[in-house]
């Protein structure tokens, strides 16, 4: 069986998930090769196993080169770990474990790996991962390397999933669309949002930016947002520093948008030294869905 084959029997067990992006109306998946609508919209399975939902292009500054350093940084660097901990015990703690399988969607997933992180640390509970993202060059390495979850690619304002359908939403320094995630998410469904603090990354910031262009992570006005459309459960801050090696440094700058408007010199002097001890300074909101 072929990668794509493989992806295509893992899309069909969870097909009722999906709906078509273009009609709305649900799908199901041909030949192992594409999903299709009952109105005949059809959406092949790319050769990696994924698929392209989106009804429209876009363009986003995320690149590849973005992305892989990402991934670099999240599976083989702790910054994050403590952050995958974290998130897997909420889903533990909140989540029924008597639901066979807990269906988790990461909504603006990037490249996949905290989904891929997220479901490994849920170890003994049953649990499918879908992946949305906008950029394909995310979805691509997502759907390259991890190969239980279903990665697709789509806009999470219009997303191309069944009303009540998932347990979980994970949105993870992402954009929002608080009417799509309380739509998908069955009733007392799970959202979690983790969102930076003023000392998030503090240390890229500092040697990119001079004091008057500073970009000062204020999250009042999310939480207030998050507040409105859910009950809050639980916030939880988390706030560390991990020390990064030249190599994981030169990843840092790569996978972080901060680096698109800084000047190289900054840049060079950041990345002249063997390593740095960087901040991690992140709320998770916990909320559920009320509906
Ligand atoms: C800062 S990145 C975070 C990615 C990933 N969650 C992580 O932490 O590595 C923001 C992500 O949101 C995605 N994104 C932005 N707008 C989106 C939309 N309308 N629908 C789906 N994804 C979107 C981007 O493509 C990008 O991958
Ligand atoms: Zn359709």
């Amino acid at each position: 069986m072929t990668n794509k084959e493989k992806s295509a029997e893992v899309i069909r067990k969870f097909v009722h998930a999906f709906k078509c992006p273009l009609c709305n109306s649900s799908m199901e998946v041909v030949d192992l090769k594409s999903l299709v609508c009952s109105n005949n919209h059809t959406f092949d399975i790319a050769k990696q196993g994924y698929i392209n939902l989106m009804t429209r292009s876009s363009n986003s500054h995320y690149d590849k080169n973005l992305f892989e350093s990402r991934q670099k940084i999240i599976m083989e660097s702790s910054l994050y770990s403590v952050v995958h901990a974290k998130i897997s015990e909420i889903i533990k703690e909140h989540v029924d474990d008597s639901i066979y399988p807990i269906m988790i969607l990461d909504a603006g997933c990037g490249e996949g790996s905290h989904l891929q992180r997220i479901i490994e640390e849920c170890n003994n509970i049953a649990t499918i991962g879908v992946g949305l993202d906008i950029s394909k060059a995310g979805i691509l390495l997502a759907a390259k390397k991890y190969k239980k979850s279903i990665w697709l690619v789509g806009d999470l304002a219009n997303s191309p999933l069944e009303d009540r359908s998932f347990h979980v939403i994970l949105n993870i320094l992402s954009p929002s669309n608080y009417k799509e995630f309380k739509r998908v998410l069955v009733p007392k469904g799970l959202i979690i949002k983790v969102v930076p603090r003023p000392n998030y990354l503090v240390e890229l910031r500092e040697a990119l930016f001079d004091d008057n262009e500073k970009k000062v992570y204020q999250n009042d006005e999310t939480v207030d947002l998050f507040k409105k459309n859910f009950y809050l459960k639980d916030v939880f801050n988390l706030s560390y520093t991990r020390k990064l090696d030249h190599e994981e440094l030169e990843n840092l700058v790569k996978m972080s948008p901060l680096s698109w408007n800084s000047e190289k010199a900054d840049i060079g002097v950041f990345l002249n030294r063997a390593s740095s001890e960087i901040t991690v300074d992140l709320d998770i909101l916990v909320g559920s869905n009320n509906n």
